[in-house]
This record gives C-alpha cells, sequence and structure tokens, in this order.
C-alpha cells in the first residue's frame, strides 16, 4: 500500500518492514488462538448451564472425582496450544534479528530533544529526517548525548531504548516509498512529546540524488540578504553551536544546519519548514519549544530576516 505521508490509525498494525510484519504477525497468531480458546470456554460454559440447570423434579447431577482421559486430553489440548504460540514466536524471532551483524548505514545521536542523524563515511549529518533507500535493511548504532531516549517508529519495527554510556543497536528497514513518522518513546523531559521521527523511504534512484545533494557543500547565498544573512551566523552566536559545512561554523550542540532548508519540519516536528515558521522559532524559541536548549538572541528584524534568507537558502 502506498504510504503518502499520513500516520496510520493503529500503526503498530499497519507494519511496513520484514521486522514490523514479523511482530504483527506474532500478535495475529497468538489474538486467533486466544480466540479460539475463548469460543470453547464460551460454548462449554453455555452447555452447561443449560444442560445442567435446575428443573423441577431433576435430580442433582453426579459428582465426578476425576478423569484420566478428560485429563489426558485437556494436557495434551494445552501442549498443542502453547507449542503453536512457540512457532509463532521463534518464527518471529529469526524475522527480526539480523542474520548478521553488519557495519551501521546509521549512527543516530538523541538529544534532549531532537534526533542527530549521521550517515558514516559519507560526512552526511541530518537532523530529525532519516533519508532510507527502500529494501535495503538500515543497521543503527544508538547514542545519547544526555538521558534516557528511546527510539521508535511503529511501522518499521519495534522500540528500542537509548542509554546514555553505552551504544545500542537496532536495524529497520522500509517496503514501499514514504514517510514513516515516530517519536521518542520514552519521558526524556519537558519536550518529550516533540522528539518525533520521520523516516522518508526513497525508491534507490531518489535515495541516491539526495545522498549527492547533501554530500555537497550549500551553495554560496544567492541575493545580498541571504549573504548578510551568512555573515550575522558566524557573528552572533549561532556559529558556536551550529554546524554549517563549508564554513567557519563548527559547533556541535545543536542541529548540523548544512542542508536545513531542504528539511520538512524544524525544532524535530514541532514546526513546519517554512520561512514564516523560522522567523517564529528565532523569535520566540521559548514559546514554541520551552526548555530548548535554542536561545533567544533577540535579533532585531533585519538580523532575524536575513538569517531566515540565508538558512532557507540552505538546500
Ligand atoms: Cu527523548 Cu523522550
Amino acid at each position: 500500500m502506498p504510504n503518502p505521508g499520513k500516520t496510520a490509525t493503529f500503526p503498530v498494525f499497519a507494519p511496513h518492514s520484514p521486522y514490523a510484519h514479523s511482530i504483527a504477525s506474532l500478535s495475529d497468531g497468538v489474538l486467533w488462538v486466544c480466540l479460539f480458546i475463548l469460543l470453547i470456554v464460551i460454548g462449554l460454559v453455555g452447555y452447561s448451564v443449560r444442560r445442567f440447570r435446575e428443573r423441577p423434579g431433576a435430580p442433582q447431577p453426579e459428582l465426578i472425582y476425576g478423569n484420566w482421559k478428560l485429563e489426558v486430553g485437556y494436557t495434551a489440548a494445552f501442549i498443542v496450544i502453547l507449542g503453536t504460540i512457540m512457532y509463532f514466536s521463534i518464527r518471529s524471532m529469526y524475522a527480526s534479528d539480523p542474520e548478521t551483524i553488519k557495519p551501521d548505514n546509521l549512527s543516530i545521536v538523541a538529544h534532549q530533544w531532537w534526533w542527530e542523524v549521521h550517515y558514516p563515511g559519507t560526512g552526511i549529518v541530518t537532523a530529525n529526517e532519516i533519508h532510507i533507500p527502500v529494501d535495503v535493511p538500515q543497521h543503527v548504532a544508538l547514542r545519547s548525548a544526555d538521558v534516557i531516549h528511546d527510539f521508535w517508529v511503529p511501522e518499521l519495527g519495534r522500540k528500542m531504548d537509548i542509554i546514555p554510556g553505552t551504544v545500542n543497536q537496532t536495524w529497520f528497514s522500509a517496503d514501499t516509498p514514504g514517510r514513516y513518522y515516530g517519536a521518542c518513546a520514552e519521558y526524556c523531559g519537558k519536550e518529550h512529546a516533540w522528539m518525533r521521527i520521520r523516516v522518508i523511504a526513497q525508491t534507490p534512484s531518489d535515495f541516491a540524488q539526495w545522498e549527492e545533494a547533501q554530500r555537497a557543500l550549500p551553495g554560496a547565498p544567492s541575493n545580498g540578504i541571504a549573504l548578510q544573512g551568512a555573515e550575522y551566523f558566524q557573528e552572533l552566536s549561532c556559529a558556536s553551536c551550529h554546524t554549517i559545512r563549508g564554513t567557519a561554523a563548527r559547533g556541535d550542540i545543536g542541529p548540523d544546519l548544512t542542508h536545513v532548508g531542504s528539511r520538512e519540519t524544524l525544532a524535530a516536528g514541532r514546526l513546519q519548514n517554512t520561512p514564516d515558521n523560522l522567523v517564529t522559532w528565532l523569535e520566540e524559541p521559548d514559546l514554541i519549544k520551552p526548555g530548548s536548549r535554542m536561545p533567544n538572541l533577540h535579533l532585531t528584524r533585519d538580523q532575524r530576516d536575513a538569517l531566515t534568507a540565508y538558512l532557507e537558502g540552505l538546500q
């Protein structure tokens, strides 16, 4: 099913990767087994209520003490039922675990409250948006810069905790081009709710095009205002927290902004990435995302507009 970019109502039941399929089919299998048992229990209760109810003149039903046929029967039935569930579980475990540990395609660092995404060996660093080619398993190393977070994109696989001081591994892949939404799934402070993930699965050729554009340095500012913005970026304190490859900006506190203009959202999904929203974010970060480390620099209107023109031009 094509996924145009809308989250399914129950994304855990709308799997789009072999990993998520295995979990969903385990859940379905166990559900059918439970339904089968439920129907038997309801049937037996219904039968007993009708068959042995009190009637005028009817004698007391005979009490039974032990029935080896019945006991052997239900013990065998339990073995069959548990065996069936075990079969589904083992099948799901095999489908969920990669056959071999491969080098990481992706290295993700969770921060309060955004995601830093490295593509090892390419120099590409993005934030909050993870572009991947379809049908290619992504082996992911997960690290935390501060507290415990949890990576979860329900349509693509299960949750994975991210613990400070250790590296956790997971993997996922997507079977259809489209957008898959996720979020931090471990309460990590004030703006935990705005720590959104969007995985953008692309055809191999679209992904190659994206990768090539991201590897390249951004073009020079295209007009006077943007050029002024580039200067403000270095003069004000922006450059001490953010990196823009090809410039003197080498900060590593906030997201890498080398190609920020090509991203779909700002502040980990809090705002759509439009010039108006970027102006708002620069003016009122505390109002948009209280507690975020993005400071209010009390920019003048000129500074704010020039920075917006510059940053939105970083395609
Ligand atoms: Cu990070 Cu919740």
